[in-house]
């Protein structure tokens, strides 16, 4: 079940996006937080960070699960998911490495795919964060993912390619691969939010909440999901 928020731009609905976090932190500063990486999330982010700084909100106990990561860049690289997340959250919170997971890229890839699911087999996630790719992709879950996966490595669609080319200084350098956390395993998340913002995100967020439920639009799988909270700008929800 959805329940849609719309605001007037980026900076709200990071702000809108923030109280729903902070209220599952203080509820239980012991919870699970599933995240991702890419621009829409940076302001929430952001006001984590202030909030802990500001406010004293702790994430000591707090345990992470990130939904994706690149593969084929080192960790060190600074447009890796392990870069952005320490540069744009893990670094200003309080959160203890050893309760970080980012799915890691590796020589044996299935071997990596199993450890990421029984790194997470004992969790249950609390809030999953959610951007939402413009082709309606969630984590890296491609258009034609089946929705029963664990995680799996993908190869990225050209329009996300082209999308992400943005980070890179061309788009060879965008990486062709990914590993993801599986469409199933988001699905298991107590709770999940989605924060989209811009006008190349209309026609996705249209399709997750009215179109068909079809892998040919991952998101729409959130249709069967109960409690998925929609945060969008005036533009990424133009069509609703
Ligand atoms: C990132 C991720 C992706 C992004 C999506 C939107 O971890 O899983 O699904 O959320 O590609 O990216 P931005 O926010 O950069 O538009």
């Amino acid at each position: 079940m959805f329940k849609i928020i719309k605001v007037k731009d980026y900076e709200e609905m990071s702000d809108k996006a923030f109280d729903v976090v902070k209220e599952v932190v203080d509820a239980n500063p012991k919870c699970v937080l599933g995240l991702a990486t890419g621009s829409s999330p940076v302001g929430l982010y952001q006001r984590m960070i202030k909030d802990h700084q500001e406010n004293g909100t702790s994430y000591a106990d707090v345990t992470t699960f990130n939904l994706d990561e690149y593969c084929g860049l080192p960790k060190s690289h600074p447009e890796s998911y392990y870069s952005f997340m320490h540069r744009n959250l893990f670094s200003g919170l309080n959160i203890p490495e050893e309760n970080i997971h980012i799915p890691e890229d590796g020589e044996d890839k299935e071997a990596k795919c199993k450890e990421y699911d029984a790194s997470m087999e004992s969790y249950t996630v609390d809030l999953q964060v959610l951007g939402i790719g413009s082709n309606g992709h969630i984590g890296f879950n491609e258009p034609g993912t089946a929705f029963d996966t664990k995680t799996h490595i993908v190869t990225l669609k050209e329009s996300t390619r082209q999308d992400n080319a943005r980070f890179f200084d061309s788009i060879d350098k965008v990486p062709t691969h990914a590993i993801t956390m599986g469409i199933d395993t988001i699905m298991h998340a107590k709770k999940i939010i989605i924060v989209a913002s811009g006008a190349n995100k209309a026609d996705a967020i249209y399709a997750m909440i009215h179109g068909p439920k079809t892998t040919d639009v991952p998101a729409s799988v959130l249709q069967d999901h109960p409690d998925v909270v929609v945060v969008v700008d005036a533009e990424a929800g133009k069509l609703l």
